[in-house]
């Protein structure tokens, strides 16, 4: 480099002075003339000249050597291209390379004292006055360069055009990249902190597989020190469940592609798993990816969901019980309870078959639908049977779970439900299949209650009948027998009497008339009792005298087949006699309709007034025992009779009936 090879000359950046060169040639031709002087004396008039001429020549040579020295430095101080520019260079190497400014500007102060040949160069950060051996050039910015005092004052002009403004450029430059430089390591050391005080994991891993850095979060969740971590590929920390899935999002992320919350396990030191929330950005040849340890998050999700689940099985459950409660409620046969238990339970455990079962005192247990199979000691209901006690059977293939149906103490049967799949019935199936049948329990129980009512009903109908029955045959071949006989008895003594008084003779007229009515009366009484001419004739014929006995004029129209039960025909007897008296009695009605029909498996019978209605069962007692009769009988009446619209009284009566 130029500086370094001629140092010397680049401390004259200057050029001579002019009073230097003439004070130098006046010295030379005042030699020259004291040298002549001499010569002039001591030698011959040629030797002078000769030594004249010499002595030009001499003076034009040094002339010419100055002229070219002081063109030739010229040229060298006015800016060659190349050297300042060199300096420069070299100052802006020593910016990129220093850290701080003292540095920075020691190593430039040395740069330029060597390249400009001074004995020192040195540099202040603050202003500093001139003293005696060094000449101070403030900078800008604040900063002072101190050269040696003895430098020319054309040495130090120049240095302030050519030097100053890079070296102003250095220390701006200089102190601008400490105040980055301090930023960065600022944010790095914040980046740091966070970095180790994060819970979170932070990790930077690279794309051969392996975790470049990792914060000590992982240590506190995984149990494996920094160390550990970067030493295995990043998959082996991986649950081999969730590597295939790992995989995948690796594939993503070297194609550049961020992934957002995905969870795996990691697999702790001490084996157990945590699961771990990722988002992961690649950036050039690194990962970069936060996690977080949702394990907790996770469980408390899955209990959320598992107590959803049990909820909503409740509430389904309840709902089942709910519908088999409201059939029972609406008096359903113990057989359609029986079949709505099956379903509601194959649908509430999401059984694969349900079965009722009806046990036997002979030991069949009768599927309640369909089939009747034998108790043979192997059956889940056999089990049941057995021990009245709930069962289960735990199979590869499936599983089963029996509960007993107990009706008021005694083991009625059991209701069995079977699994879908090798599964086993979950713990809680004997409980809930136990709600089902306690369910259907109280409704065989009702049920049952309520066919021993009816039947006793029936037979307190049928006994208070079969009294009347003798009442009537009693009286008929009792009391009116005997009335009839004593009748004719006084008629003959009435005869066998002609001989004495007259008024004796009237006297038995009169009892035998009174007899008479007596007999009438008992008649009348003892076909109301029971209705002689039903038992005989039939249903049609006994309405038809009731329809002639009655005060109001009766409509009648019969549609009758053959001869019904006799207890239906009895009811139905009632039912009508009841209508028309009541209808004679209270309803001031001009006209009566009586119909009855035989249809199907029910005698149909409806009688209705043009009265002025408003009937009411609860102010009497007619009407209540015409209902009882009829649903002793298993069969409906209906009363509809508004004020003003008459009434109508409508008996369906079963003709299959006993
Ligand atoms: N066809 C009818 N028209 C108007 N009112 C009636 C009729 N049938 C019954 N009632 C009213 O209903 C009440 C109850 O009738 P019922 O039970 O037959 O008792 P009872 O005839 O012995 O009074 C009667 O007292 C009467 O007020
Ligand atoms: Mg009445």
């Amino acid at each position: 480099m130029m500086w370094k090879r001629s140092p010397s000359r680049l401390a004259q950046l200057t050029a001579p002075s002019l009073a230097l060169g003439i004070a130098f040639a006046a010295t030379f031709v005042a030699t020259e003339l004291l040298l002549g002087l001499v010569l002039a004396r001591i030698s011959p008039g040629e030797a002078v000249g000769l030594f004249h001429l010499i002595a030009v020549l001499a003076v034009a040579l040094v002339w010419g050597w100055a002229a070219a020295v002081v063109f030739r430095r010229r040229a060298d101080t006015s800016g060659t291209p190349g050297r300042v520019p060199d300096l420069e260079a070299e100052l802006a190497h020593i910016t990129l390379r220093s850290t701080d400014v003292t540095s920075a500007m020691g190593a430039a102060a040395e740069r330029v004292a060597q390249a400009l040949g001074l004995p020192f160069v040195a540099f202040e950060l603050d202003m500093v006055p001139s003293d005696r051996h060094r000449s101070a050039i403030p900078l800008r910015g604040g900063a002072t360069l101190l050269v040696p005092s003895d430098l020319p004052r054309r040495s130090i002009q120049r240095i302030r055009e050519k030097v100053v403004p890079s070296l102003e450029e250095l220390l701006h430059a200089t102190r601008a990249r400490e105040a980055v430089d301090r930023s960065v390591a600022i944010s790095r050391g914040d980046f740091e902190m966070f970095f180790d005080l994060s819970s979170d994991l932070l990790c930077i891993g690279g794309l051969d597989g392996f975790y470049k850095r990792v914060n000590p979060a992982f240590e506190k969740a995984l149990g494996y020190t920094s160390r550990e971590m970067l030493e295995h590929p990043f998959l082996d920390f991986v649950h081999p469940a969730d590597r295939p899935r790992t995989v995948e999002v690796l594939d993503d992320l070297t194609r550049g592609i961020p992934v957002a919350q995905f969870e795996i396990r990691l697999v702790c030191k001490d084996g157990s798993a945590r699961w771990i929330e990722w988002n992961t950005v690649p950036a050039r040849d690194s990962l970069y990816a936060a996690g977080r340890d949702v394990t907790e998050r996770r469980d408390a999700r899955r209990t959320i969901e598992a107590s959803h689940a049990e909820l909503s099985t409740l509430a389904e459950q309840q709902a089942a019980l709910r519908r088999v409660a409201t059939l029972i409620a609406h008096g359903a046969t113990t057989t359609d309870v029986c079949a709505c238990v099956a379903a509601e339970l194959a649908r509430t455990l999401g059984s694969r078959s349900t079965g009722l079962y009806h046990f036997t005192p002979d030991g069949t247990s009768t599927l309640v639908t369909s089939h009747t199979e034998p108790v043979d000691g192997k059956s889940i209901s056999a089990r049941v049977f057995g021990t009245g006690h709930a069962a289960r059977i735990d199979k590869a293939q499936n599983s089963e779970v029996g509960v007993p149906i107990v009706v008021d103490g005694n083991l009625w049967g059991s209701a069995v439900v079977g699994s879908t799949g090798p599964d086993p019935l979950p713990p809680d199936t004997e409980a809930r299949v136990g709600d089902f049948t306690d369910l259907l329990a109280t409704a065989i129980a009702n049920a049952q209650a309520h066919t021993q009512l009816t039947a006793s009903r029936a037979r307190i109908v049928a006994a208070a009948d079969d009294a009347r029955h003798r009442l009537e045959r009693d009286l008929h071949d009792g009391a009116q027998q005997r009335l009839v006989s004593l009748g004719l008895a006084l008629r003959s003594a009435e005869a066998s009497a002609d001989s004495e008084p007259a008024a004796l003779k009237e006297q038995i007229s009169d009892i035998v008339a009174g007899l008479n009515d007596v007999s009438a009366d008992l008649r009348e009484i003892s076909r109301g009792i029971h209705p002689a001419i039903r038992s005989k004739g039939g249903l049609g014929p006994a309405l038809k005298a009731l329809a002639r006995r009655s005060a109001i004029p009766v409509d009648l129209d019969l549609h009758l087949g053959p001869r019904v039960p006799e207890s239906t025909e009895v009811a139905a007897y009632y039912v009508a006699a009841e209508a028309l008296t009541n209808a004679a009695k209270h309803a001031r009605a001009s006209e009566v309709h009586l119909q009855a029909r035989t249809a199907g498996t029910h005698l149909e019978l409806s009688v209705r007034d043009d009265g002025t209605g408003g009937a009411d069962p609860a102010k009497g007692s007619g009407l209540t025992g015409i209902r009882d009769r009829v649903e002793a009988l298993g069969g409906q009446l209906e009363i509809i009779s508004r004020a003003g619209s008459g009434t109508a009284l409508r008996a369906e009566l079963p003709i299959d009936s006993p």
